[in-house]
């Protein structure tokens, strides 16, 4: 793809060192074909390794303003993937990865239970903080009943014992009851609630027809093989043991998340992680070929490219590294095109056609900071500023971060602020709404330019050609020569 090396001749340069031009996405235009397709024809789904496949190929980045649990539960239930930020300790991270799991199910495996003894109130309080409607009453390893929130409706009831509330009489169902089978039973005996028990009577899981209704919500989302929505969790390359408590929590992607990939620490971790668990894996970040042949030689799934064109990245500016963005994902997916392993570009996307370029050049899915950190569902705090509503972001590698955690992703811990030497700023960002309404704009951009472009799928997007264009065609593109009055949800003027 893009054959043409862009040699400068400088006479003075040209014996010591190559200069290569680069491009990044204000650079280019994807050009129209000719096309009869109709949107109903149009598929966006992408693989991300060979467990994950996305439905919407977006993922929200690893950054402690960006991405929690509540944010990697709703990029699942869209159909794309949250990655868990690690500038938090084990325990924590280890906590969000298990809410998601949690959050929706076809068959909950470990249902939150109580004994018989335990006074009615406190079984509602528990229901109250977990969001639960009933609890399973287990004596001697055996389930005796159900006791849900119906059952303690009324006040009088709380002051007594679970057992003299409860449900006892209670249908049950095989421990390997398939969703199909579950189904059936509940609406025969309209109940809310089907305990999976084995012979001797123990559980061994819980199928509610709330979780049943939940999926249905969402036919896209991104599940496991038990309903459960899948997570991805970020980690440091010299962090084994985080790997393990992750992995043991059930994650389903672990990604090796550092600034500089092709480095022999993280290619080092690519090899042991993948020797030693069975998870997907991604790698990186990378901008060049021989960064993503020395990751993909280790093992990575999933390679995670871009070196410093983030909205919070002043990586380029500080080190004078970096690789204009639409040409480190070209580098990369040249190098890995006959591969089995996916590229993601990561960082610098503001607009859907930015995603759309990266789709083209050969990105398999993309990874937003910026664009999802205004959202409801990101962990930053709302801050209001001349009546407007705002969302904090901030660079891992800025200052604040970099306090936050002894092991960051850019080795870096000292006792005073000035001994930082950041990589990345904080700021604010205006407040979005939810994910679901950025992801709805993204999508139906990406569907746009997959119409304009006569292609069905991912892969038939990757550009043979495209047009480099001028200052003059950038602002061509932009609207001009108007005083905008009422904003859209997907256009906003950068500067
Ligand atoms: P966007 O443009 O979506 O980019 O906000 C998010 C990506 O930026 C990277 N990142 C950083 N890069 N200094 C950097 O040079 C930083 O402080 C920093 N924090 C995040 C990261 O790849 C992220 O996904």
């Amino acid at each position: 793809m893009f054959e043409e090396k862009h040699l400068l001749t400088s006479p003075v340069l040209m014996d010591v060192m190559k200069i290569e031009k680069s491009l990044s996405f204000d650079d280019i235009l994807l050009i129209p074909r000719n096309t009869d397709l109709k949107r109903e024809d149009i598929d966006t789904s992408s693989r991300l390794t060979e467990d994950i496949e996305l439905k919407v190929p977006i993922l929200s980045s690893p950054m402690d303003k960006v991405t929690g649990s509540k944010m990697t539960i709703a990029m699942a239930r869209e159909g794309g993937l949250g990655i868990i930020h690690r500038n938090i300790d084990i325990k924590n991270q280890v906590g969000m990865v298990k809410n998601v799991k949690r959050s929706e199910n076809w068959i909950i495996r470990n249902p939150y239970t109580v004994s018989p003894g335990i006074k009615a109130r406190k079984a509602k309080d528990i229901m109250k903080e977990k969001d639960i409607s009933g609890l399973p009453v287990i004596k001697d390893g055996k389930l005796i009943g159900i006791v849900t929130k119906r059952d303690l409706r009324f006040e009088t009831e709380l002051q007594k014992d679970v057992e003299e509330v409860m449900t006892s009489e209670l249908i049950t169902a095989d421990s390997d009851t398939d969703i199909k089978k579950a189904k059936s039973i509940l609406n025969k005996n309209k109940i809310e609630k089907l305990p999976l028990v084995d012979d001797e009577g123990r559980l061994q899981g819980l199928i509610t027809v709330r979780d049943i209704e939940k999926k249905k919500q969402h036919p896209q989302a991104t599940m496991d093989e038990n309903g459960q929505l899948m997570v991805g969790s970020a980690v440091g390359p010299d962090e084994f043991n985080r790997v393990e408590a992750l992995v043991d929590a059930g994650v389903d992607l672990i990604v090796i998340d550092t600034a500089h990939g092709n480095s022999k620490d993280v290619i080092k971790a690519t090899e042991d992680i993948n020797e030693s668990f069975d998870v997907n894996l991604m790698a990186g970040n990378i901008a060049t070929a021989d960064g993503a042949r020395a990751l993909i030689d280790a093992g990575a799934d999933s390679l995670r490219v871009g070196i410093g064109p983030g909205s919070i990245c002043t990586t380029r500016i500080v080190s004078g590294i970096g690789v204009p963005q639409i040409t480190a994902i070209l580098n990369v997916y040249n190098e890995v095109k006959d591969e089995d392993v996916s590229v993601v570009a990561d960082g610098g996307i503001r607009y859907s056609g930015d995603a759309a370029k990266a789709f083209a050049c050969g990105a398999d899915s993309v990874m937003l900071g910026n664009m999802l950190a205004g959202t409801e569902e990101a962990p930053g705090r709302i801050v209001f500023r001349s009546g407007r509503k705002y969302k904090e972001y901030r660079g891992m590698a800025s200052i604040s971060a970099l306090e936050k955690r002894e092991k960051n992703r850019y080795g870096q811990h000292f006792e005073k602020r000035e001994d930082y030497v950041p990589e990345g700023v904080e700021g604010l960002v205006p407040y979005k709404g939810t994910v679901s309404e950025v992801l709805h704009q993204m999508i139906g951009g990406l569907q746009s330019s997959m119409g304009h472009l006569g292609a069905r799928n991912i892969e038939e997007m990757r550009q043979r050609e495209v047009y480099k264009i001028t200052e003059g065609g950038k602002k061509e593109s932009h609207p001009h020569n108007v005083e905008i009055t009422e904003d859209t949800p997907n256009y906003h003027w950068e500067g």
